[in-house]
């Protein structure tokens, strides 16, 4: 029998939907009105303004700012670094830091640890925190995020991005910039594009075909753009098919500013501009950090010498570049002042609140990834009779210094080895060096000062001695390691860590590995260790939060964000020599085409050391009952897939549900699978949960080159569920009509 509802229940609904409806309409209008308002508010400044005025609005006046017009009240644009806190101080015209004062701050963990996450809701905690601290800093513009694609495990800056994957990083760039820019502070999406080595980065050349550049490259770029409404964006340093990305015809004035209908502005990296003609015409808005020269050096009044100075003045007055192109950059540096120090009601931001210190260890402790646990080696229990030896150099060293433009200058900084001597307060934690790599500056490391070969005895002994040894090693942020300007050179371990492992575990084998990287290592060594957790840069909180996962206070569910090849010419990028990585002759060739990562991997069946996605936990998870709502599709449909999540351990604990998707029969090639989606889902023991996910069938398409758009195949579709992408736990088959 058909039930009907009672009449005062259906008016009841509604007037709810009516009132749904309104509200959304309302906000809907609010924004348009508000838009509608700055852009009158342009209208009306714009004649104002002498040619003069304009053409200073485009260009730097310091290091990190940007005039602004005194005699009809428009600041001066402030910047700062970067993607994971805001940069100390630095001088008017030199990098040398002006050495305040009042400039420490939150150093919240490393990008790649927030890709570790798998968890939106944190990103967007992040960029408001963060966010927050840049207002405090009186700052209107944040460098970051940085979403260049993770390409080879190499690449200096890769901690600074958000992973492989570009459906990955595209879904936590969103609510990060959505969180930063509640702050009345843009957001500065960076290096668009192609940004995905640090060698020769000034000049090299990338040649990339049109689907990878749409499917692999740019997404991050265009949601960052199109869902989180960036105010800001940075080229690049490189080239891409013979012309600087900074003011790249194709890359910005057609992708970014016409295709995706950004309204933001483009600000160049420092120094990446070289040329007056390009930058006026393929739309750069503000050039930043040139020198006289053009290379960056720095000679008396040099910021009337860039290349949108003086030299753009000459040639706006001499008609050869028009006064639209001009009024169109002016038009955008202003909306981004309204957006900014012009805006009502700014808030004021705070610095180092303990809310912020709480999500730096919340993002910090959800990122820490647990790859390997034999005999259940982690979590430890903090006893009496216990002892601890903690051996590496990156057990105490700061790893917010260094790394280039990213570095930090915190208000403190928790080195595991105070957060594991914090939080076991029973066991004996005893500490000794293992090694040394001396002190590192931009790009110069000073060698070590300490003799390599009595540290070496000395770890011996301590963990012959030891009831468990916790290797704390991995990599730094010293010049060619995770550092900006140049490459790592070597896959292995560096500083004779290989080798010192091999030594410790031959006298203990109750031996963990703490590795702090921001790139894969090679694990000649695994087979030595019996518990492997990959903890990243970790900000301020960095030994709080390891030392809440190796005691068991936080169940890890981090997952890799980027795959871990065996050997380095397992990576794709490394697969065809140097013309592929780094280049030859300044140009590279980006061979694997789209099949970056993971999806290298799966499509050539190379078994990666460890997967994209993959992660443990100290409790076990199934998943089960996985289906699709339906087995045919519309092109403008939604797939849903159901996903019952148990929790069969002992713990509470969190999984993420992965959703890839792949075509067989596809007419173009393509990558086994991809991810489409996934849900980060927290159970107590024996708690199960369902979770949905959804999949628009848009997302399927491919980037067609003959069309130069997105297409749509017909046909049948694998969908892959499962926690990792190489733990797939069920495969279905879908069609598209
Ligand atoms: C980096 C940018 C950074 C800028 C300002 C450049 O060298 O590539 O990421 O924002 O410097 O420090």
């Amino acid at each position: 029998m058909k039930k009907i509802l009672p009449f005062h229940l259906i008016i009841g609904i509604v007037l709810i939907l009516v009132s749904c409806q309104t509200k959304k309409e309302n906000a809907t209008r609010s924004t348009t009105n508000t838009n509608q308002n700055i852009e009158a508010k342009i209208d009306s400044i714009l004649p104002r303004l002498t040619l003069e005025e304009k053409v200073d609005l485009c260009h730097a006046q310091s290091k990190f700012s940007t005039k602004g017009v005194a005699r009809l009240g428009i600041p001066e644009i402030w910047m700062s670094d970067g993607p994971h806190g805001v940069r100390a101080e630095i001088s008017w015209d030199s990098w040398d830091y002006a050495g305040w004062t009042n400039d420490s701050i939150t150093a919240f963990p490393a990008l790649t640890c927030l890709a570790a996450t798998f968890n939106p809701d944190l990103a967007g905690d992040y960029g408001f925190n963060l966010g927050e601290e840049a207002r405090y800093r009186k700052k209107d513009v944040l460098l970051g995020p940085g979403v260049n694609i993770y390409r080879t495990p190499f690449n200096g800056r890769n901690f600074e991005y958000l992973g492989e994957d570009p459906f990955l990083a595209s879904t936590l760039v969103v609510p990060y910039i959505k969180g930063v820019q509640k702050n009345g502070v843009a957001a500065c999406v960076k290096h668009f594009a192609l940004n995905n080595q640090e060698h020769w980065r000034d000049v090299v050349n990338v040649e990339v075909s049109d689907r990878a550049l749409h499917e692999i490259y740019l997404p991050a770029f265009k949601a960052a753009v199109q869902k989180g409404n960036s105010w800001a964006i940075m080229g690049a340093y490189n080239k891409f098919r013979g012309q600087y990305t900074t003011h790249h015809k194709l890359l910005t004035n057609k992708i970014l500013k016409s295709e995706w209908g950004f309204d933001g502005v483009v600000i160049s990296d420092w120094s990446s501009t070289h040329s007056t003609l390009e930058a006026a015409n393929n739309g750069l808005d503000i050039e930043m950090g040139t020198g006289t020269d053009g290379l960056g050096t720095t000679t008396e009044n040099h910021y009337q010498h860039y290349y949108l100075a003086n030299p753009f003045l000459e040639k706006l007055k001499s008609g050869e570049i028009s006064e639209a192109v001009l009024n169109d950059k002016v038009r955008r540096v202003l909306r981004l002042r309204f957006r900014t120090n012009m805006k009502a009601n700014r808030p004021l931001g705070s610095l180092n609140t303990p809310e912020h210190h709480e999500v730096a260890r919340k993002v910090a402790t959800e990122g820490i990834v647990l790859l390997k646990n034999d005999d259940n080696f982690f979590p430890i229990e903090d006893k009496a009779g216990l002892t601890i030896a903690v051996i590496g150099e990156n057990a105490t060293r700061s790893m917010t210094a260094g790394g280039g433009s990213s570095e930090l200058k915190p208000q403190f900084e928790i080195s595991p080895l105070e957060g594991i001597k914090a939080r076991f307060k029973n066991a004996k934690v005893l500490h000794t060096m293992g090694y040394e790599t001396g002190v590192s500056e931009y790009d110069v490391v000073h060698p070590p000062t300490l003799n390599q070969d009595s540290l070496k005895t000395e770890a011996i002994k301590l963990a012959k001695s030891a009831d468990v040894v916790l290797f704390v090693g991995g990599l730094n942020k010293s010049h060619l390691q995770d550092s900006e300007g140049d490459d790592r050179q070597q896959y292995g371990l560096p500083f004779g860590q290989e080798a010192l492992i091999n030594d410790i575990s031959n006298v203990n084998e109750n031996l963990g590995f703490i590795l702090l990287t921001g790139n894969a290592v090679a694990m000649p060594w695994l087979d030595r260790v019996k518990g492997l957790m990959e903890s990243w840069y970790l900000g301020s909180m960095a030994g709080h939060a390891i030392a809440d996962v190796v005691s068991g206070d936080v169940n890890p569910s981090g997952k890799l964000p980027f795959s871990f090849p065996k050997a380095l010419e397992d990576n794709g990028a490394h697969a065809f020599g140097e013309t592929s990585y780094p280049g030859v002759d300044m140009t590279q060739h980006y061979k694997e085409d789209i099949l970056v990562g993971y999806r290298w991997h799966d499509t050539k069946n190379i078994a990666p050391l460890y997967a994209f996605g993959f992660g443990l936990s100290y409790t076990a998870f199934e998943l089960e009952n996985i289906a699709s709502d339906k087995e045919n599709y519309t092109k403008n449909a939604h797939i849903k897939i159901k996903c019952d999540v148990s929790n069969t351990g002992n713990l509470a604990g969190a999984e993420v549900v992965q959703v890839y998707v792949g075509k067989k029969d596809s007419k173009v090639d393509r990558a086994l699978k991809e991810l489409k989606g996934f849900t980060k889902v927290t159970l107590d023991k024996g708690e199960q949960k369902s979770v949905t996910i959804e999949v628009p069938v848009e997302a399927l398409a491919f980037y067609n080159e003959e069309k130069s758009d997105w297409e749509i195949e017909t046909g049948d579709y694998q969908i892959y569920v499962g926690n990792a992408s190489n733990n797939i736990s069920e495969t279905l088959k879908i069609t598209v009509k």
